[in-house]
């Protein structure tokens, strides 16, 4: 009986283990965080003006279709937010996280805050 005893609650303890290891898991909740040392790098608004040559004009620029997606206003963000958006997508605005490395990413936000950006 008391063999049996242990048994079962060892299986509970390690089901709750396990709990705890998925429960810890939580990939798309990540915040991101945005090193402000990068902002203002020339070399990053050269490689951040080209990631957005490449894909973010065409729902942003100025030769986006109207009402495709709303003009950046990069005077109301945070570094923050752009790379939040950028990374996570948020409604009709998609994720780049698998297109572009984080450094892709980084340079694109270090662009769309500098003085330099326009849409
Ligand atoms: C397929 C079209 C599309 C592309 C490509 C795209 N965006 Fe967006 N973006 C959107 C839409 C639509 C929204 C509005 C989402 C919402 O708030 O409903 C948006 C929102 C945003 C916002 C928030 C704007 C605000 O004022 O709330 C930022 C910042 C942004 N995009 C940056 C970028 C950057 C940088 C790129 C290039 C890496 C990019 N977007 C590429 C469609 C696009």
């Amino acid at each position: 009986m008391s063999l049996h005893q242990d048994g079962w609650s060892r299986g509970v303890a390690l089901a709750l283990a396990l709990g705890c290891v998925s429960v810890g898991h939580a990939d798309d909740a990540e915040i991101p965080t945005f090193p402000t040392e990068l902002l203002g790098r020339p070399e990053g608004i050269a490689a951040g003006k080209a990631v957005f040559g490449q894909i973010c004009k065409f729902c942003h620029g100025k030769s986006a279709y109207p009402g495709k997606a709303p003009k950046l206003n990069p005077s109301r963000y945070t570094p923050e937010f752009v790379y939040d958006r950028v990374t996570n997508g948020y409604r009709g605005m998609p994720s780049f996280r698998e297109q572009f490395s984080e450094q892709e990413r980084q340079a694109v936000v270090v662009y769309v805050m500098s003085r330099e950006f326009s849409n």
